[in-house]
């Protein structure tokens, strides 16, 4: 079944497309594994982020879910910011056009190379994390007699729903600081002649597909920046970090609008602009991973379908236990089997999907993995010496290549 947030991949005549273009036909052009990407699904997620959003704020794309440049490119024409994770996502971002003034930075470890990175080229903030890395920034600035722009990330300590590895605002976690600390290092920010301190952020957690941990997260940081008002700490925006989840496994999907709507009143309530780092929620749904079945094996307990994409082109299934929408490329009427859909790659943990009733397939058969354009080619790696998958973005017939798939020579090219 497609997901009702999955738009672009529809059956026409039995053919699985997405938009205008038969996945077969894609196949047979660029081969497998293969990621697709819907422009229209992508530019469709922008414009409604930004709509819902109207003047109440900015949405800095979380540049970690999908860091393909044709992507990047899209989405910086399309108005949004970015959020980046590093020195290697801030240099795509700029590659990409995103403009400096648009450009948040957050991150537990920014090391002092990315740090002088990010003050050289001037961002609209770096998200602090900890109390030595205000005191890096500070030396670093007034070496560049730089005045820089930060916000502190606090740690809310609310609990979501989610895969523990991706839950990150709880006091366990390593990210952010309590809010008394944050409290202070904005202080200390205040004092200093080379920070301004111009935000506060969360963000507690990714895939989360309720609004209510949202609604507490907008609610506790509106309250800690009017107290910062009080202090005469003026801030400009409230961050409430990362967006909902999608539907993988038949989930209600939330509509972005219903997002926005509900962590915007406290905000602006409070006399704060909103910002967002939506990364998920923006590119997953517009993404698919095609895969062909290079054996069926029947070992007399179980079937498997071996597919030619593995974990290291597709990892949340392995590392989340996540389960992606599966769909057979060419539609069809033969019965059902239970399959597990498994990699080439040498370890027991390498599986698409476990258990997943499908039409019996055959060798040659191609299926589509949905909701693969977050976190998906973004996560890959060259594992088992295989080289990672080719990419290219459709918009209505047109087809553009948008990463070429590796070749042997890219397997030593630095060594
Ligand atoms: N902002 C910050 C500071 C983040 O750490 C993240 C995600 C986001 C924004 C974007 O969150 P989103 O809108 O995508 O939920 N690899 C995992 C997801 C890790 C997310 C980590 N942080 C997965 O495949 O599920």
């Amino acid at each position: 079944m497609i997901p009702t947030d999955v738009t672009q991949y529809h059956y026409r005549a039995g053919q699985l497309h997405c938009e205008d273009v038969s996945l077969a036909a894609l196949v047979k052009t660029y081969g497998t594994p293969l990621y697709v990407y819907s422009q229209q699904a992508l530019q469709a997620r922008v414009t409604e982020l930004r709509q819902a959003l109207g003047n109440s704020g900015h949405a800095c794309y979380a540049v970690k879910a999908n860091q393909t440049l044709g992507i990047l490119r899209l989405f910086a024409e399309n108005g949004l910011g970015a959020d980046v994770t590093s020195g290697g996502e801030l240099y795509l971002a700029l590659h990409a056009g995103f403009a400096p003034q648009d450009i948040l930075y957050s991150g537990v470890g920014k090391t002092e190379t990315e740090l002088r990175f990010a003050i050289e080229t001037g961002l609209r903030a770096i998200h602090v994390e900890s109390v030595p890395e205000l005191q890096r920034i500070e030396t670093l600035a007034a070496e560049y007699q730089r005045v820089v722009n930060i916000g502190v990330r606090v740690n809310p300590d609310i609990d979501v729903p989610t895969h523990p590895y991706i839950s990150t605002g709880a006091k366990e976690h390593k990210f952010g600081v309590p809010p008394t600390e944050a409290v202070q290092l904005l202080m200390q920010a205040q004092l200093s002649p080379w920070l301004n301190p111009v935000g506060i952020a969360s963000h507690i957690g990714s895939q989360i597909m309720s609004l209510k941990p949202f609604a507490a997260a907008a609610e506790f940081l509106a309250g800690l920046a009017s107290e910062l008002t009080g202090m005469g700490i003026a801030l400009e925006y409230v961050d409430v970090g990362g967006g909902v989840g999608i539907s993988y496994a038949g989930q209600e999907p939330i509509p972005l609008t219903d997002w926005i709507n509900t962590i915007k009143a406290p905000i602006a309530e409070a006399g704060f602009s909103l910002a967002v780092e939506p990364g998920r929620s923006l590119v997953g749904p517009a993404g698919a991973l095609l895969t062909e079945i290079t054996y069926v094996k029947d070992n007399g307990h179980k079937q498997f379908a071996i597919a030619d994409a593995g974990m290291n082109d597709l990892l949340r299934p392995t590392l989340y236990q996540a389960k992606h929408p599966l769909l057979p490329v060419q539609q069809s009427n033969n019965a059902t089997v239970l399959y597990d859909v498994v990699g080439p790659i040498c370890e027991s943990g390498d599986f698409l999907a476990k258990g997943y009733v499908l039409p019996k397939v055959e060798q040659g058969d191609l299926l589509c993995v949905l909701q693969a354009g977050a976190y998906g080619f973004a996560m890959s790696s060259n594992y088992n010496g295989r080289l990672r998958a080719a990419e290219v973005l459709v918009n209505g017939d047109q087809v553009t290549m948008i990463r070429e798939r590796e070749t042997y020579a890219d397997l030593v090219r630095l060594q």
